[in-house]
């Protein structure tokens, strides 16, 4: 072999070596970088379209599980002379509440994913009797800009799957609530044991996590709710919601219910 022939293989083997540890180092780099920027936007746009099959079934559903809202008076004097209720929604995505709050109620919002306030914002223009307070971009898990015992209600609809603690974000809804406030739950829920569909959750909630933003199929929010012990009094029905299909049927197990302070 000829120096110069050696020369070109040292290369080849060089570069064999160097090109797939220089695009690893980028991707991860970009990941690290914008990897959960990227996610938000990718979950945030799949979520507009899923929501909209998932929200119009459910709608009546919903509708009577936050009826007795129009009831509850606010903890504040002068926001109850005006029957205003002051309203927290955790992550409230592109806003698919609004029309089951009271009339005048004062909404604040707590939301990590920023891609949502667009479509939120839209959506909130409909509802001219919901007096928007606040959308503060973070996680509920920790709201420290919302006041100890400030709200006559927390409302959470398919969201404690992805906190990353539900012990905490219970503590923390706990604390923003007034004495006597309520938290509305309605979320996915692990299916009981020694059924397919629990298996099914278990093996599939990894990859799920990674597609889903963070979305966990294996949470028994039901048990975590009454196990936390913050709140004075828990009233919660496990059912299964008329979605079959897809990705419907992997979470149609589901929890609602109303935690009082
Ligand atoms: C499946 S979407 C549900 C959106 C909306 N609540 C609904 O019912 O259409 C899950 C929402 O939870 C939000 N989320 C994820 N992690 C969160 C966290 N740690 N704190 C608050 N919201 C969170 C997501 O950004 C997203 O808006």
């Amino acid at each position: 072999m000829t120096e110069k022939n050696a020369d070109s293989n040292n290369m080849g083997i060089f570069s064999c070596i160097t090109t797939p540890l220089l695009v690893g180092l980028l991707l991860y780099g970009l990941n690290k970088t914008f990897g959960k920027t990227i996610k938000n936007w990718l979950f945030a746009s799949f979520w507009k379209r899923a929501m909209i099959e998932y929200h119009s079934t459910m709608r009546e559903m919903k509708k009577s599980h936050f009826d007795s809202m129009q009831r509850q008076k606010s903890a504040d004097v002068d926001l109850r002379k005006k029957s205003v209720l002051r309203i927290l929604e955790i992550g409230a995505g592109p806003g698919a509440n609004f029309e089951f709050f009271p009339k005048n109620s004062k909404l604040m919002v707590v939301e990590p994913n920023a891609f949502f306030e667009p479509l939120f914002f839209e959506n909130e223009n409909k509802y001219p009797d919901i007096q928007m307070d606040k959308f503060i971009v973070s996680n509920a898990e920790d709201m420290k800009e919302v006041e100890d015992n400030s709200v006559d209600i927390v409302v959470s609809t398919l969201v404690l799957c992805s906190v990353t603690s539900v012990e905490q974000t219970l503590k923390e809804v706990h604390r923003v609530l007034a004495p006597g406030g309520k938290f509305y739950y309605w979320e996915h829920v692990h299916d009981k044991p020694e059924t397919w569909l629990c298996l099914i959750q278990s093996i599939l909630s990894p990859v799920w996590c990674f597609l889903f933003d963070g979305c966990n199929l294996n949470r028994s929010i039901d048990q975590t709710v009454l196990g936390c012990k913050v709140f004075s009094q828990v009233e919660q029905k496990r059912f299964n919601i008329p979605l079959k299909k897809g990705i419907w049927g992997i979470i149609r197990v589901h929890v609602m219910g109303q935690a009082t302070k």
